[in-house]
């Protein structure tokens, strides 16, 4: 695991983002969340920026938990890494009895890692089984998906979740070659992709297959659905004064992280109250106007952060509505 093959995004605004409730004197012993752990490029970070601090990583994908285990052992006890999918951040936190937080972080998506080892199905670059499951313990691959889904529900994952415009083109091809052979490996589909599109379309955009790749990844993972219940859940766990900062990598992760912060900073008082009652006030205060890009530079050193959106919020009051 080297630093050229891992550079965390946006990682200085991310730890500027969270430093007012790590650090003195917001709270003595504060504690911070990064619910995709990954490498452990941003957990590392926060631990060194912030002495006093004690973090929970949380990841899906056990390799990742091994790898960054084993870049955050000299921090010894500071460190609580769990296989957990994030939305049970709430449980995970019963179990270690921490009953408040002080920061939170998302940089969803996948790993440089999951991307980079050819086996995990995840690139559309290299030949490798379709599997593309951030846990490989459990649940249904990307070849099973488009083996078997009916034509109609891969339409709608690859127009909702790839913004794929010719996806009817390419579900018309996936079912005529699958009836012929089942898939298995990427190349294939890589190469069908290519075929079915019109020249036009080929021209824009990057690789043909990316959307439909990203597609696939998120309905083998179920990453919307996760999403709408980790967000809220994880302001839920923030004590008053903490702070959450979310990367998002697509339009739509970034808008459900959005519609979120926005309900929770927006005052709910019926209109016309001379004085706004304390449970109709905002519960979050945005931290981001809009969302943060990355930097130029940033994404002339690393491609890979060219599509990040940042948002962060903070906690202001306890009681829910
Ligand atoms: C972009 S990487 C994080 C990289 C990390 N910030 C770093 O600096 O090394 C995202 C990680 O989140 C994990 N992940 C994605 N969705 C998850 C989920 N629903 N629950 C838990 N982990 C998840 C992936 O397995 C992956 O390791």
């Amino acid at each position: 695991m080297s630093q050229t093959r891992h550079v965390p995004v946006m990682l200085q605004r991310c730890l500027d983002l969270l430093a007012p409730a790590l650090q003195a004197p917001a709270h003595p012993e504060p504690v911070v969340v990064d619910c995709t752990l990954g490498l452990g490029g941003h957990s590392e970070a926060l631990l060194a920026a912030f002495p006093a601090a004690r973090l929970i990583g949380l990841d899906r994908d056990k390799e990742a938990l091994r790898l960054s285990g084993e870049r955050l052992a000299p921090y010894g006890d500071r460190a609580t890494l769990v296989h957990a999918v994030y939305d049970e951040l709430p449980d995970v936190l019963a179990r270690l009895r921490i009953p408040r937080v002080q920061g939170v972080l998302f940089d969803l998506g996948v790993s440089s890692m999951q991307l980079d080892e050819a086996d995990r199905g995840f690139a559309y670059a290299q030949d490798a089984p379709l599997d593309m499951r951030m846990d490989q313990t459990t649940g249904i691959g990307a070849a099973e998906v488009l083996n078997t889904y009916p034509p109609g529900e891969l339409v709608r994952i690859l127009r909702a979740y790839g913004e794929e415009k010719q996806a009817k083109r390419i579900v018309s091809a996936v079912v005529r070659e699958r009836e012929k052979e089942p898939f298995s490996n990427s190349a294939r589909l890589v190469e069908l992709i290519r075929d079915s599109l019109p020249q036009a379309a080929k021209r824009t955009g990057g690789n043909p297959a990316k959307r439909t790749f990203q597609a696939l990844r998120i309905e083998v993972n179920g990453e919307l659905g996760v999403l709408e219940r980790a967000i809220p859940a994880a302001v839920g766990t923030l004590a008053v004064g903490g702070r959450i900062a979310v990367l998002s990598y697509h339009s739509l992760e970034d808008r459900l992280v959005k519609q979120v912060f926005a309900a929770g900073a927006a005052n709910t008082a019926p209109p016309g109250l001379p004085v706004v009652p304390e449970r109709y006030q905002p519960r979050l205060k945005l931290l981001t106007r809009g969302a943060e890009l990355p930097t130029e530079e940033e994404v002339a050193q690393n491609r890979r952060a060219a599509p990040a959106r940042l948002r962060g919020a903070q906690r202001v009051r306890e009681e829910e509505r």
